[in-house]
């Protein structure tokens, strides 16, 4: 079988599956407060988000993120984690892990390590309980340490992703960092994409660039580059100090697109082949149109073809360039 190459020689070996646009919060950089969900009927069965992710795995895809909206939310959503563990054990499957906010972790995080899961990416931007309050809208920052703390006593590796927000968790970054160190929590930084409709300068007013971040713990810490890659964007450093790892994802700073290994398929079966791109490839009429998986194959690979050499996104100039209308919750990041 011919592994998916796009036309930059990049192979595609990772595939985010958004599993439900839905969400237990409504995080103000993330959503609007009153959104408007796809229709139940649109979904694509778990039945079918199997067949079109073993699709990819056999056309050579090694790592599978489950994201969302919240993963967790999704009703029977563990069917799908078990069914994807099979190809774990065949070996075709490297890595198979989730993005969550955390608020189901204490639930599911025993059946996760039973599915192969190892490590969790989990969403948390402040560990300040009115501030999270303000950010999630709806979220309540207790039931997210619960979650993390039962992710952890299940042996599940924690990677806390922290979107970095001017003027919001700015005043926190030390403490951030202290508490990973004690928890022995890897850390990764995010800098805020324009995605879903929000007023310009509202998404400059929150923009803290990762340079400036990177020299604040400067002025306490040493910082050592290193090698390692997760087959995700995120470069990572040592914090010589404490020994800990952070991470930091740069798409507006430092663009990582050309080592792009990656496509995102939505829970309606759209195969989007860039975060910061609109083109999008239907997968749900050739999985429909035929029980054989010729079709769906043909269709993945016209689509890889297409895979744009990356994203628009600036904010240089003081205006907000590359501009998405979809909301991050509709690709899962
Ligand atoms: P690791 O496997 O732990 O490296 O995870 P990851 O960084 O691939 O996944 P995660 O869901 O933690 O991603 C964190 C965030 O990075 C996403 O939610 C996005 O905001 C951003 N991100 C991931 N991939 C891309 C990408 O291809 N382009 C851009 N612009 N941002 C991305
Ligand atoms: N910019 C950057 N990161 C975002 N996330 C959600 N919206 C944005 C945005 N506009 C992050 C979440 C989560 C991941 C899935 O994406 O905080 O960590
Ligand atoms: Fe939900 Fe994640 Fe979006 Fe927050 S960022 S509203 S937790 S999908």
């Amino acid at each position: 079988m011919t592994p998916l190459i796009d036309p930059f020689a990049r192979p595609i070996s990772y595939l985010r599956v958004s599993v439900t646009d839905r969400c237990d919060f409504r995080c103000t950089y993330c959503m609007t407060e009153h959104m408007q969900f796809l229709p139940k009927k649109d979904l694509l069965t778990l039945e079918e988000l199997d067949r079109l992710s073993s699709a990819f795995i056999r056309l050579g895809v090694e790592k599978l993120r489950i994201t969302g909206g919240e993963p967790l939310v999704r009703k029977g959503i563990m069917s799908y984690f078990r069914a994807m563990s099979r190809h774990l054990e065949s070996g075709a499957l490297k890595e198979l892990t989730l993005t969550t906010n955390g608020s189901q972790l204490a639930k599911f995080a025993g059946e996760l390590v039973d599915c192969g899961v190892r490590r969790v990416n989990v969403s948390l931007d402040t560990l300040d309980a009115a501030k999270f309050q303000a950010i999630t809208r709806w979220g309540r920052l207790p039931q997210v340490l619960d979650g993390i703390k039962a992710a952890k006593a299940a042996g599940l590796r924690i990677k806390i992703n922290t979107v970095a927000l001017k003027g919001f968790n700015e005043a926190e970054l030390f403490d951030l960092l202290a508490w990973c160190a004690a928890e022995d929590h890897d850390l990764t930084f995010i800098e805020v994409m324009p995605m879903g409709e929000m007023g310009e300068e509202n998404r400059l007013d929150q923009y803290w660039p990762l340079k400036d971040l990177r020299a604040r713990l400067a002025e306490r810490y040493r910082l050592t580059e290193l090698a390692e890659k997760t087959g995700g964007p995120a470069r990572y450093f040592r914090v010589e100090d404490t020994g800990q790892k952070i991470g930091f994802i740069t798409p507006l700073t430092h663009n990582f697109c050309e080592s792009c290994n990656r496509v995102r398929l939505t829970c309606t079966g759209e195969l989007f082949m860039c975060l910061g791109q609109e083109d999008n490839a239907d997968l749900r009429a050739p999985l429909r149109a035929s029980p054989d998986d010729a079709l769906v194959e043909k269709a993945i690979r016209a689509a890889i073809a297409r895979k744009p050499k990356g994203h628009d996104f600036d904010y240089s100039r003081q205006k907000v360039a590359g501009q998405m209308t979809r909301h991050m919750s509709h690709t899962g990041g």
